[in-house]
């Protein structure tokens, strides 16, 4: 820039509001004029129809009475010339001082000068009220030119502040009329027929999502001490930090083998008609890859026979399961031949054990059940299937899953979730009924068919769905790019913390949307001229990302982007409210 440039844009701002205070200005004189003369114009009438000796009295000599020139100079002595008339009543004086004169002509009109002048005074005074209008008239325009470079939303998304969202929400939930409180994120209240439309909690490490959730949890359990709904909250757990913190051991179940403190529990019980069969081996064997398709296809025939075959022989115990699928394929061979026909269909896959499809599809049916190498001996009545169903069951289902061993145990949770989730789906609907899932690192799981349905139709059987992961990356993988979007779309509220991964930040972005402004811009002509620059305005129609990759890439610990549809895309801080481990995160059992 020249050095001169700012030298002209600042006379020409300067000319700009010397003009705009001038304005101001004489509309201030004149509306303080018309104020004078309405406030005084009614006492002076009254003046002017006072007489003295039959005369009436004059405008001239209110102003004689009122102006003396000599005596604003400090003139001695200070006189006023009185007119012929005057002169009779004062015995032919050409001149008197002013002092006197006023008295006489108070001592004649009963004081009437005196008061008409006071009033006047008074109305002189009033008057200047006109200019707090000169001063309403400055900051009217001071203010609309600072926000005449303000974009006008038009339509999309629009971003609105955090109380005015919160407003929303409220008068939401006054009109519901439940009197069931809500659970509610600082002063964001969510309405209660909004929870069963989910919410997705997004964010890198240590960003808070726990610190959420656990409010979120911490909330549902006190409601549920109090007004009996039903519910049940089923959390899903990698690092124990739900059960230390919210687990109740009077009360709750912890679904792990590897905890001293879990359920016993058998596949068995699971299956209570003769689908169930087929139900379960699809679950446990769903294939990570579409181009492994076929090889878990023919491993959960092959398992799903041996479960009908162990079903037939009584020997359902989670140790008569394990053993059987970890003999070697001759003998398993052997024992299968004895199914009836209808159930042997599955054997073809495993027709000829020398070869290597058979070795391949028996390791893949071996690897998604190594963990009943740890269920062994805790058999038991549990039932997942039957603790959803039982609606008197207020118990809370910690699926734990720590960290370190979580490959091993990752199909049975999956499965136990899928379970879980069929059986909501077939429970009668009913609205006001709630089963909260808590998942967190959702990612971590292999892919729920069942959980994109429970999203969508997941509402009427009361189902709320509160997943939290770190990134959209693992959920892409898992489900695939169009099916993420699915997912996304399906929750109704989103809780967007710092995003470190760029891809997710480019997601997020796009799915939050954009909104189409009437953007101001500001131009400048220069000139030479003495008037010197000169500015304009023009106005454009755009179309934008509501928020940009980067701005989610800088969120700060416990903040959070809160996007809720038909309500609005906001910014909120995640109160700091921390609470204490109560129980051991994981208790590991010993094995024998
Ligand atoms: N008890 C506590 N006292 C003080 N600060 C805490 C406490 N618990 C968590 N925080 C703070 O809250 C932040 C978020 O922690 P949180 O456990 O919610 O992370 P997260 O998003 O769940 O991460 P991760 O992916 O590791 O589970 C942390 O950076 C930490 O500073
Ligand atoms: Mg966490």
């Amino acid at each position: 820039m020249k050095g001169y440039q700012s030298h002209e844009t600042f006379m020409a701002d300067a000319r700009m509001i010397v003009h705009m205070v001038l304005m101001s200005l004489v509309w201030g004189v004149m509306l303080q004029l018309t104020l004078f003369y309405f406030l005084f114009v009614p006492a002076f009438k009254k003046l002017q129809a006072v007489t003295i000796g039959g005369v009436p009295v004059t405008s001239s000599q209110f102003v004689k009475y009122s102006f003396n020139f000599q005596e604003m100079l400090k003139i001695q002595p200070a006189n006023v010339y009185l007119n012929p008339d005057e002169q009779r009543f004062f015995r032919g004086a050409k001149q008197i001082p002013v002092a006197h004169y006023r008295y006489y002509m108070d001592l004649w009109t009963n004081e009437a000068f005196a008061n008409t002048n006071r009033k006047m005074k008074n109305a002189f005074h009033l008057s200047f009220l006109a200019y707090t209008f000169s001063l309403g008239y400055l900051l009217f325009f001071f203010n609309k030119s600072r926000n005449m470079l303000n974009d006008t939303f038009i339509r999309g998304t629009d971003f609105i502040p955090i109380e005015k969202l919160n407003q929303r929400l409220k008068e939401r939930v006054k009109a519901e009329n439940y009197q069931i409180p809500n659970i509610a994120i600082g002063d964001t209240v969510i309405p209660f027929e909004m929870e069963t439309s989910h919410f997705l909690v997004l964010g890198a490490t240590r960003t808070g999502k726990g610190v959420l959730l656990n409010q979120m949890i911490r909330q549902i359990n006190q409601r549920k001490a109090t007004h009996f709904t039903g519910d049940k909250i089923i959390l899903y757990d990698l690092k124990g930090e739900f059960v230390s913190k919210h687990y109740d051991p009077n009360q709750d179940i912890i679904f792990y083998p590897y905890d001293k403190r879990s359920v016993g529990w058998n596949i068995f019980n699971e299956i209570e008609s003769y689908p169930d069969f087929d139900t379960i081996a699809k679950s446990l064997y769903t294939a990570t890859d579409t181009r492994d398709e076929y090889w878990y296809n023919c491993a959960r025939d092959v398992f799903r026979m041996g479960l009908v075959f162990l079903k037939q022989a009584g020997a359902t115990t989670n140790r008569d399961l394990w053993e059987f699928f970890s003999q070697d394929l001759e003998t398993m061979k052997e024992v299968l031949e004895g199914l009836p026909l209808a159930e042997k269909g599955a054997l073809k896959h495993i027709a000829q054990p020398e070869t290597n499809q058979a070795a391949t599809i028996l390791s893949i049916v071996q690897e998604r059940i190594q963990f009943f190498r740890y269920l062994v001996d805790i058999d038991g009545s549990f039932s997942l299937r039957k603790y959803i169903r039982d609606e008197q069951n207020q118990k809370n289902l910690f699926l734990l899953n720590i960290l370190n061993y979580s490959d091993i145990f990752k199909p049975l949770m999956t499965f136990a979730i899928d379970t879980i989730i069929r059986e909501t789906l077939s429970l009668p609907d009913k609205l006001d009924r709630r089963i909260f899932f808590v998942l967190d690192e959702i990612g971590s799981l292999y892919r729920l068919d069942s959980l994109l349905n429970l999203l969508t139709v997941g509402a009427s059987k009361g189902a709320s769905i509160i997943c939290a992961n770190q990134d959209i990356g693992r959920i892409e993988d898992t489900y695939g790019k169009s099916n993420a979007k699915t997912f996304f779309n399906n929750f109704n509220t989103n809780f967007i913390l710092r995003i470190n991964e760029p891809e997710t930040a480019e997601f997020l972005s796009k799915a939050i949307g954009e909104r189409q402004v009437i953007r101001r811009v500001e131009s400048r002509q220069m000139t030479t001229s003495k008037y010197g620059d000169s500015r304009g305005l023009s106005e454009q129609e755009k179309t934008e990302r509501l928020l940009l990759p980067t701005e989610f890439q800088s969120i700060p610990n416990l903040e959070a982007v809160v996007k809720i549809s038909n309500f609005g895309v906001s910014r909120l801080k995640i109160p700091k409210i921390f609470y204490p481990t109560n129980q051991e995160y994981f208790m590991m059992r010993t094995f024998d």
